[in-house]
């Protein structure tokens, strides 16, 4: 097996290197002045099982395009087998037609990379798993969930936990939801929001009673922070005792972080999907928890023919 990581999270890729003490690769990653990108494997890979790590995270466009390249100049240095590992698919939420005239770029995507001739792909919490359809070849999407369970049992206490209440944000996130709360014996609610636009949201109404309860908001993905704050401050004006959250895709773009840290919520924890600038890791509210064990594991299992969904009980 050989790892390989685009440069879109190397923080994450050395971490799974680490939990499978497989060294990276040397891969040099260039451009030219025009930002054209150039690939060079360092190494043999002839015949090798490849595992490239990339999040296809912002600049989205050049962390796929640096993709997609690695990818060919592996195809083209006779590797065996190529899987990409991309954490966090970006792209995700463009899996419908919304109007008339309009693409499906998680499709278009899907197709590119295959394309390119990946032969598997690895993923986490894809925005809808039906997406793991638009790829014609194997596609693993594991679930963030334990290491959020692992995280909750650890930073709430027994009493915390007597009261705990899981909520979707939206009507999609709902199986999500009770599937985690199913974990700690607890009840759900549901957040019924409307997009007047693209990037604004509105709480309508919240579904179930939240009075007491310390609520943890589950999502797949914070963007620009208004899903999440909305319902955070919805939640605590029917008198929720505390609202947190735990998501799994930390995309921030402006003004997230300002908004989290004006929000009323206690804490917002995400996974490291995504590699994060100093005005995130600075925030106090916002906290991370790694997924390169739960990587690495999957890795190992797909390089030994092993069962993937055994990770997930
Ligand atoms: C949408 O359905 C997703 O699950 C997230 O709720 C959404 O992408 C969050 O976006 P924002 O943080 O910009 O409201």
């Amino acid at each position: 097996m050989k790892l390989i990581s685009g440069t879109a999270n190397q923080a994450l890729a050395t971490g799974i290197a680490d939990v499978l003490d497989v060294p990276i690769t040397s891969v040099d990653i260039k451009r030219f002045r025009d930002q054209e990108i150039f690939v060079r494997i360092n190494e043999n890979v002839r015949g090798e099982d490849i595992f490239l790590i990339q999040s296809t995270a912002a600049p989205a466009n050049d962390h796929l395009m640096e993709l997609l390249i690695t990818i060919d100049a592996l195809v083209r240095a006779s590797a065996k087998r190529i899987t990409a590992v991309i954490p966090y698919f970006g792209y995700a939420r463009q899996d419908r037609k919304t109007g008339g005239r309009t693409p499906i770029s998680a499709k278009l995507v899907a197709n590119l990379i295959s394309k390119a001739g990946a032969d598997r792909v690895l993923t986490m919490d894809l925005h809808a798993g039906q997406i793991q359809g638009f790829f014609d070849i194997p596609t693993d999407n594991l679930f963030g969930q334990p290491v959020f369970e692992k995280d909750i049992k650890e930073n709430f206490s027994r009493k915390e936990r007597n009261k705990l209440l899981f909520v979707s944000p939206d009507t999609g996130g709902v199986v999500r939801t009770r599937s985690l709360a199913k974990m700690f014996d607890s009840d759900i609610a549901i957040v019924d929001k409307r997009r007047p636009k693209a990037g604004e949201s509105e709480v309508m109404n919240i579904i179930g009673d939240v009075k007491d309860r310390n609520c943890i908001l589950l999502d797949d993905i914070i963007d620009s922070g208004g899903t999440l704050c909305n319902a955070a401050q919805a939640l605590m004006d029917q008198g929720a005792a505390s609202v947190s959250a735990y998501i799994t895709h930390g995309v921030l773009s402006d003004p997230a972080v300002e908004r989290i840290t004006n929000s009323i919520m206690s804490e917002v924890v995400i996974t490291d999907t995504i590699s994060q600038p100093d005005a995130v890791k600075k925030c106090d509210k916002i906290r991370e928890v790694s997924v390169s064990t739960l990587l690495g594991e999957a890795i190992r299992r797909i390089a030994n023919d092993e069962s993937v969904s055994k990770l997930f009980g």
